[in-house]
């Protein structure tokens, strides 16, 4: 990537911290009902990808609070998934699992609506029937969380995956579960917006080599190639997660230090 294109791109990152990961669930929460909302009055529906993994577990159960999710005509929302472990719905580390637990059977979302990774399935199979429902339009809003290596959904570092150009495919994680389905780097920069969610000290020196690879127009690993391209791209940090983050990174993107 040109270093200035990667320098502007790690200045269009929008960086948003906040004290834990409580109050980085509630500022998340707000945000992705706004942009949902946003999606809706603009094109008239909102095509969102959920996250898997633990993080986003609360953000989840905060938006399906009645004073949020009362403001989003679910109807007009379709939801899918970066990734999925290939393990059945109802397994413990399913992906799916998780949002349905902590969001989709506590609003009403119409069951067509949703399209889940059939995590049951041989993985060729799965790969293809989500690509199929996945289509090539645009995502609206993608969710991502961001492992300790700097991995996004799937997408492993220095891994096939990362460069295959897939839309969908079958990947190997490093950390059980094992075989997994995710979407490709594509489908994430091509969305309208991106939010990544990162909280806890585990992550905080990967977050800082991951703003320095962008900021330098040098992304290696997966979570410093996610830039969408045109669109949007939020960080949700907590002060653990940021902590080696210097305070001119967010005085840079013109925000106040401490999102409230
Ligand atoms: C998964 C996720 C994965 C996750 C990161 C962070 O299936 O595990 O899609 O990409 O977002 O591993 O996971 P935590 O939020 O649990 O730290």
């Amino acid at each position: 990537m040109d270093a200035r294109l990667g320098a502007a791109r790690a200045e269009s990152a929008r960086l948003h911290r906040s004290p834990s990961g409580a109050s980085v669930a509630e500022l998340a929460a707000r945000f992705v009902a706004i942009t949902v909302a946003r999606s809706i009055e603009e094109r008239g529906a909102c095509r969102l990808a959920l996250a898997g993994g633990s993080t986003p577990r609360a953000l989840y159960e905060r938006l399906a609070a009645p004073d949020l999710a009362d403001t989003i005509d679910w109807a007009r929302v379709s939801i899918f998934f970066g990734d999925e472990r290939l393990v059945p719905p109802e397994d413990p580390s399913s992906n799916y699992r998780m949002t349905r637990e902590a969001l989709l059977a506590r609003v009403r979302i119409p069951a067509e609506n949703v399209h889940r990774i059939e995590g049951e399935a041989q993985a060729a199979v799965a790969v293809a029937r989500y690509a199929a429902r996945l289509g090539s339009l645009p995502l609206d809003l993608v969710l991502l969380g961001m492992g300790d290596d700097g991995h996004v959904a799937s997408l492993f570092p220095a891994s096939a995956e990362l460069t295959s150009g897939l839309a969908v495919q079958a990947s190997y994680a490093p950390i059980a579960p094992h075989e997994r389905v995710t979407i490709g780097l594509g489908v994430i920069n091509r969305a309208r917006v991106v939010a990544l969610l990162v909280t806890g000290a585990a992550k905080a020196s990967r977050v800082a080599q991951v703003l320095t690879e962008r900021r330098e127009g040098r992304p290696a690993l997966p979570a410093a190639r996610v830039a969408p391209d045109g669109g949007e791209l939020h960080w949700f940090l907590d002060d653990a997660a940021a902590a080696e983050l210097d305070a001119s990174v967010f005085e840079a993107q013109g925000l106040k230090e401490r999102v409230s």
